[in-house]
């Protein structure tokens, strides 16, 4: 398995570009399963998990073809992918997909409304949490299907969906794009109350609305949806992923380093620029790019996570590795997921000061860390991981690395790039 040494102490400084976003690809290519033309998505990303996704449609029937753009294979520089699911001939998600990506259950609501039938595997527990499916459920039931969950899987039918009103008992990221999906081709109107306002969620939107969708509201928490007989294909570029460009900025700030993202928009980071800002950093946004300086030290900030448009959860570990190193003591509650702190034990391990209560952490920050062999737990785990080793002092060595090629494009070569002393390891 490979594993990445990093030797830290190095300031990040350069350019490198932002790929498309993970998140929102994933539910795009799921929405091609809605009609019977093509529909080509350029800006995806080079991850594991979006060949995962690409796999899981072709063995349904999809027909998929990927180009590099300009017939480079450059980081960055985002593929074309375009998929055809006029074939589409097997409605089933099975287990051994769904398990390495909780993200197939996206194909759940676009094959019930195309095909009448899905059997989706369960996605069961991950790493992070228990995270249920219950609501995506709920609102298919909603809207008319019959839903068996057997022998570990969800086998839904609706010779056509209904238009419902919807509330999800939380805000559902997944759980509104499944939904969205669904009403596309439903019968009538569906009002989905209590959605999740996710810029993905938008993009999505606007996506199924080039694609003859009738939609209103996305980006607020009542999305309407308009039912039609069919929808055709479209061209659409995937948006920038915000997290990852969060990412490289606490990657930059807590190495006192200075860069420019390019490709990346600040128009969805304000909770995270915020703090970055009152952590010391000047950051300026441009165009299509955004800037950062980092201080000579951090100051620690507090942050508490929560649906968009508040601070992200998957931006939760990478400020716990920032606030690590800086000056003063942070608390961080999490209030997505359940067990979304298990960083800290490696953090811990370079050295960095982290008391647990529940939901909430405690970091004390340190002049420095020091370096150490850590295991990455999950993705955004493994992204704070590897800031910490960026800082620490001496080599850091991190473990099952598989993590990150599920969600971040070219890692060690941006970082490279940007001047860090990183090699991948077999
Ligand atoms: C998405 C993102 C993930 C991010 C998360 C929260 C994708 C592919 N993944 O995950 O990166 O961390 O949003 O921003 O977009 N829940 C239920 N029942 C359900 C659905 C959710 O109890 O039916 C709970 C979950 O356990 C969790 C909370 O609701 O505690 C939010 O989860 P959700 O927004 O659904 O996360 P995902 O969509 O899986």
């Amino acid at each position: 398995m490979d594993k990445l040494l990093i030797a830290g102490g190095v300031p990040l400084s350069g350019e490198v570009a932002i790929s498309g976003a993970k998140n929102a690809a994933l539910p795009l290519l799921c929405a091609a399963l809605l009609t019977k033309e093509p529909v080509t998505f350029t800006n995806v990303p080079h991850l594991n998990d979006i060949g995962t996704m690409l796999k899981l449609l072709a063995q349904m029937g999809v027909k998929v073809s990927r180009e590099a753009a300009q017939g480079t294979t450059k980081v960055g520089a985002g593929d074309t992918v375009t998929l055809d699911a006029s074939g589409l001939n097997n409605a089933v998600a099975p287990y051994e997909m769904v398990k390495t990506m909780r993200a197939s259950i996206l194909v759940l609501g676009p094959l019930l409304a195309r095909a009448g039938e899905a059997r989706v595997s369960l996605p069961g527990g991950c790493a992070i949490g228990a995270r249920p499916v219950d609501q995506h459920i709920k609102g298919l039931t909603a809207m008319g299907a019959e839903i068996a969950v057997e022998q570990g899987y969800v086998h839904a039918r609706a010779t056509r969906l209904k238009g419902a009103r919807l509330f999800t008992d939380m805000v559902t990221v997944t759980g509104t794009e499944n939904l969205m999906m669904a009403a596309c081709l439903a019968d009538g109107e569906t009002v989905i109350e209590n959605a999740a306002r996710e810029p993905e969620v938008v993009d999505l939107a606007n996506c199924l609305v080039a694609m003859g969708a009738r939609i209103s509201g996305a980006g607020g928490d009542v999305i309407r949806i308009q039912g039609v007989d069919a929808l055709h294909g479209t061209t659409h570029r995937i948006m920038p992923d915000r997290i990852e460009t969060g990412t490289y900025l606490c990657a930059a700030a807590a190495t006192g380093g200075e860069i420019r993202l390019t490709g990346a928009s600040s128009t969805w980071l304000d909770a995270v620029i915020d703090k970055l800002m009152d952590a010391g950093c000047e950051v300026i946004a441009e165009r299509d790019a955004i800037r950062l300086k980092a201080p000579k030290r951090l100051t620690a900030v507090s942050i508490r996570t929560a649906p968009y448009p508040a601070f992200p959860t998957d931006m939760q570990a990478q400020f716990m590795a920032i606030n690590a190193v800086a000056e003063g003591t942070a608390v961080m509650r999490e209030t997505i997921f359940e067990n979304r702190f298990m960083h800290a034990v490696e953090l811990i391990r370079l050295g960095a000061d982290i008391k647990i209560d529940g939901n909430t952490a405690f970091v004390t920050g340190r002049a420095t860390l020091d370096g150490a062999t850590v295991m990455a737990t999950d993705l955004r785990a493994s992204a704070s991981l590897v800031i910490a080793g960026l800082v620490a002092q001496g080599e850091t060595l991190i473990e099952r690395i598989y993590h990150l090629d599920r969600g971040y494009e070219g890692l060690e070569q941006k970082l490279v790039t940007l001047g860090a002393n990183i090699r991948r390891v077999k």
